[in-house]
């Protein structure tokens, strides 16, 4: 996590960050040409490279990706493959040195930095594996908050939107809790809820249930597949089998390339595969 560049002022490392949200002055969406695509996602021979000292770090070196809409996609690799970077750079958080990335039809690589941050806020809801969730501040604060950074609307009743959220996930009945105050399951849930009440038509997770125990982290994948099912585009890093197996298809990252990319039949159902570890939990107890 945190794959910011310090080297390159260019990139949103002075944009002013709250977890995923970002405050912007000016500019706009509007300014990125828009190109007719079929894709959610267009990524066409990404390349990044960190400078540290004397030495390059090459973490994606020419990485294609497309994904359509309604996919619900896992990419897997080991540690320190680009799964991060890569997920950096579809989610507009950094940007390609090479390479092209189209995100429903705009072209992200030629938009500035407020165009970027308005197609994040617009289009895309993140999810991390820490959470990041702002700390002695409520669940339904948590996630009001990207909506107070949406300046096309100022009349949206971002309370209400924020506490459907919540419903929405479970979380009804834990709306004034802090973080703190909230199992990892339900912190995650809460993170949920912070990337959907925009209603973004990407979801880009990394590693979400990486803090989570299993019973738990299927709980959080039906949520993803929920929201799939609505029409919403997943991507999903994981480390794990099992969670791999809840999505339509896997792509394995290894030394920033992509090696192998296969569609999954009969995906796993989240919901079923979490209750049943919950029985069985229950037997084992
Ligand atoms: N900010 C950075 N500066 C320099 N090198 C970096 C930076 N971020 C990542 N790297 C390097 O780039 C490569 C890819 O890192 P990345 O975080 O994308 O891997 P990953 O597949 O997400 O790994 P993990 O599974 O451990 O999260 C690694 O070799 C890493 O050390
Ligand atoms: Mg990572």
């Amino acid at each position: 996590m945190g794959l910011r560049a310090a080297d390159d002022s260019d990139r949103d490392s002075d944009d002013e960050t709250i977890g995923m949200i970002h405050r912007r002055d000016n500019g706009g969406a509007s300014s990125a040409p828009a190109t007719s695509s079929r894709w959610v996602i267009d990524a066409r021979q990404l390349v990044r490279t960190y400078q540290m000292g004397q030495n390059q770090v090459h973490a994606l070196r020419g990485v294609d990706l497309q994904v359509g809409p309604g996919d619900m996609v896992a990419i897997v690799g080991a540690s320190g493959s680009g799964k991060s970077t890569l997920m950096n750079i579809l989610g507009c958080l950094d940007r390609p040195d090479a390479g092209s990335y189209v995100l429903d039809g705009v072209h992200v690589d030629t938009a500035g930095k407020n165009a970027r941050a308005d197609l994040r806020n617009q289009k895309i809801g993140f999810v991390f594996q820490g959470f990041n969730l702002l700390a002695r501040t409520s669940a339904v604060e948590n996630v009001e908050l990207p909506l107070l950074y949406h300046r096309n609307d100022h009349r949206l009743p971002t309370r209400r939107l924020a506490e459907e959220a919540l419903q929405r996930v479970g979380l009804g009945d834990r709306m004034d809790h802090e973080p703190s105050e909230l199992s990892g399951g339900q912190q995650q849930r809460v993170a949920i809820a912070r990337a959907l009440v925009t209603k973004p038509s990407l979801v880009l997770a990394d590693e979400p249930t990486g803090n989570l125990d299993s019973r738990t982290s299927m709980e959080i994948m039906a949520l993803f597949q929920d929201l799939n099912r609505e029409g919403v585009t997943i991507v999903v890093v994981t480390h794990e089998d099992d969670i791999a197996r809840c999505t339509n298809r896997k792509v394995e990252l290894r030394d920033g390339l992509v090696v192998h990319d296969e569609r999954l039949r009969d995906r796993v159902d989240a919901a079923q595969e979490a209750a049943r570890r919950k029985s069985s939990d229950s037997v084992i107890a």
